[in-house]
């Protein structure tokens, strides 16, 4: 199994990092244009390897694709990071270039590759390699969900005084602050509905704190996030290179499902070895329906921006 991560900055390391710790995949490549960073963040997570038990291979190059060659998984996080005060859809003009030239070198040497697209505003980067690769549309997987979800459950385990383990939850719709939708009615705490413990006006903030929480940790760090997206894309790339069947929300091309068509927005999916292995309906309420529909129609504005 081998894992190429194209930009080896905050979530691009730290995504290798996790996916070396799971110690599932031969090898990881890790790719950047900015010379010897990613010889040197491969060096030193490789000196990690006898400390932390792992067997994965680590490799930098600079911005040589022919070491990616044969990748079963590449994970693009390479482009600009927001700053405090930017929305994710502001990167559009900088990361579609990038985006649209790292999907095209990686085909060129792994034709057969399942891509994780990560770089922002990514709903629209996971649409951008849609229509510019030909990759069939279970190979294109936009992260962002996995992550939001994450951060619901911090936020609802926070709110319910309880550990992160015993709450389950999931947000849907578009990556953005204020596209994405945390299923606040379908949350649980060891399957009983949240809402069980929680009075509305106080599952309502955990939803606000949730949507914000890139921008909230953008605001503390200066930059945007690193751990938790790395450990993200990590679940996702062992899921699809351990045939796991695991579900995820994840930015996926939909052709009628959710009444949505020609669009890659954060619905729940089936990943396994051949990558979406199944978009998985879930009966929204009216008022969930009307709010993916305004997330989608934001969405497609900022792909309209995208020069196909
Ligand atoms: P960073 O600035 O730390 O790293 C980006 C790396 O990409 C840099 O090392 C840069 O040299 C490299 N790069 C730029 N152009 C390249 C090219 N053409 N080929 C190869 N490498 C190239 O940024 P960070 O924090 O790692 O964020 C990366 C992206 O991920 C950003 O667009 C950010 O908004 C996005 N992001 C997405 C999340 C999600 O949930 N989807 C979560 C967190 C970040």
């Amino acid at each position: 199994m081998k894992v190429t991560v194209v930009g080896a900055g905050a979530v691009g390391a730290s995504c290798a990092e996790y996916i070396a710790m799971k110690n599932f995949a031969s090898d990881v490549i890790l790719l950047d244009i900015k010379e010897g960073f990613a010889e040197g963040k491969a060096m030193d997570l490789m000196q990690t390897a006898s400390l932390n038990a792992f067997d994965t291979r680590i490799t930098g190059t600079t911005g040589d694709y022919s070491k990616t060659a044969g990748s079963d998984i590449a994970v693009i996080t390479s482009g600009i990071p927001r700053k405090p005060g930017m929305t994710r859809e502001e990167l559009i003009g900088i990361n579609a270039g990038i985006v649209k030239d790292v999907s095209s070198n990686l085909i060129k040497h792994s034709p057969d590759v399942t891509i994780i697209v990560v770089s922002n505003p990514m709903d629209t980067m996971t649409y951008l390699v849609h229509k510019t690769t030909g990759l069939p549309k279970n190979k294109i997987i936009g992260m962002g969900g996995a992550l939001d979800s994450a951060r619901f459950k911090y936020r609802l385990a926070e709110a319910l005084e309880c550990p992160i383990s015993d709450v389950d939850g999931m947000v849907i719709g578009g990556h953005s602050d204020t596209g994405m939708i945390p299923l606040t009615r379908l949350a649980t705490r060891n399957s009983v509905l949240a809402s069980e413990f929680l009075a509305e006006d106080r599952l309502n903030q955990v939803m606000e704190d949730t949507k914000v929480g890139g921008a909230t940790l953008t605001k503390l760090l200066g930059t945007s996030a690193w751990y938790a997206p790395g450990a993200a894309v990590s679940g996702l790339v062992q899921a699809i290179a351990c045939d796991q069947k695991k579900m995820f929300p994840c930015s996926a091309l939909l052709e009628g499902e959710y009444d949505l068509d020609d669009i890659c927005i954060g619905v729940p999916v089936i990943l396994g070895k051949d990558g979406i292995e199944k978009i998985v309906p879930v009966d929204l309420s009216d008022a969930e329906k009307a709010k993916l529909q305004e997330s989608a129609a934001a969405v497609k504005k900022t792909n309209g921006l995208l020069e196909l």
